[in-house]
């Protein structure tokens, strides 16, 4: 069996997740079961339980080095040669891996998403579909004030520090050049329905084959 993986990149709270789910959602009751998986690049990002809290805190998270992005090439690899996979969980408000897993399944459509899938020229070697969500990034901030505060477990102070010293620092010097790696540039990310719409028929034709 052929399967098609498909990473959606972008800024942070640039609306990636949002796609993602859209499409997932709007397809997954028309499909059979195991047709469509959803992965998140967060979820590999390095287990650092060894280490003492406020060293976490400090952490680049928008670094490649933050993320264990071997294990997520071994394990799409995996999943292409049709065996499942133990996808690790993130906790983002202790800044760590948590101890349990979530079984994933070598579905014939996988989707990928996170900040840095295409700035890592060996893991884009893994995706047959490349897009990468374009949305501007004062409205990328303003969502990302809010998420981290109600959902994340972060103070506006830690928002404001981190967003200046490395999120918007790395942004510009691995997201943004990343954009000429995808296939598809998407604008609005979640809000886009023609995109949506695109990549859902793009499925269900690959499905079809
Ligand atoms: O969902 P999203 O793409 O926004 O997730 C990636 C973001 O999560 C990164 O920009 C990173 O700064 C943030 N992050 C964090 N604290 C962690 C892990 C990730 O703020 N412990
Ligand atoms: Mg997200």
């Amino acid at each position: 069996m052929t399967r098609t993986i498909i990473a959606i990149a972008g800024a942070s709270a640039s609306g990636k997740s949002l796609f993602t789910q859209t499409i997932y959602n709007e397809l997954v009751n028309e499909l059979e079961s195991g047709a469509i998986a959803i992965i998140e690049e967060d979820a590999y990002y390095k287990d650092q339980s060894h280490l003492p809290f406020e060293h976490r805190t400090q952490t680049n998270y928008d670094h490649p080095d933050a993320f264990e992005h071997d294990l997520l090439r071994q394990h799409l690899e995996q999943l292409r040669r049709g065996e499942s996979i133990e996808v690790p969980t993130y906790d983002y408000a202790q800044h760590t891996r948590s101890s349990e897993t979530r079984t994933v399944i070598p579905a014939k459509i996988l989707i990928i998403e996170g900040i840095l899938l295409l700035s890592d020229s060996a893991l884009s070697e893994e995706f047959d579909i490349k897009v990468f969500i374009d949305t501007p990034l004062d409205i990328c901030l303003l969502r990302r004030m809010q998420r981290d505060i109600e959902q994340r477990g972060r103070s506006l102070p830690s928002v404001v520090e981190q967003y200046q010293a490395t999120v918007r620092p790395m942004f510009y010097q691995f997201i943004e050049p990343s954009k000429h790696n995808a296939d598809l540039v998407v604008t609005r990310g979640g809000m886009n329905r023609v995109a949506i719409d695109i990549i859902k028929s793009k499925i269900k034709y690959l499905l079809q084959e």
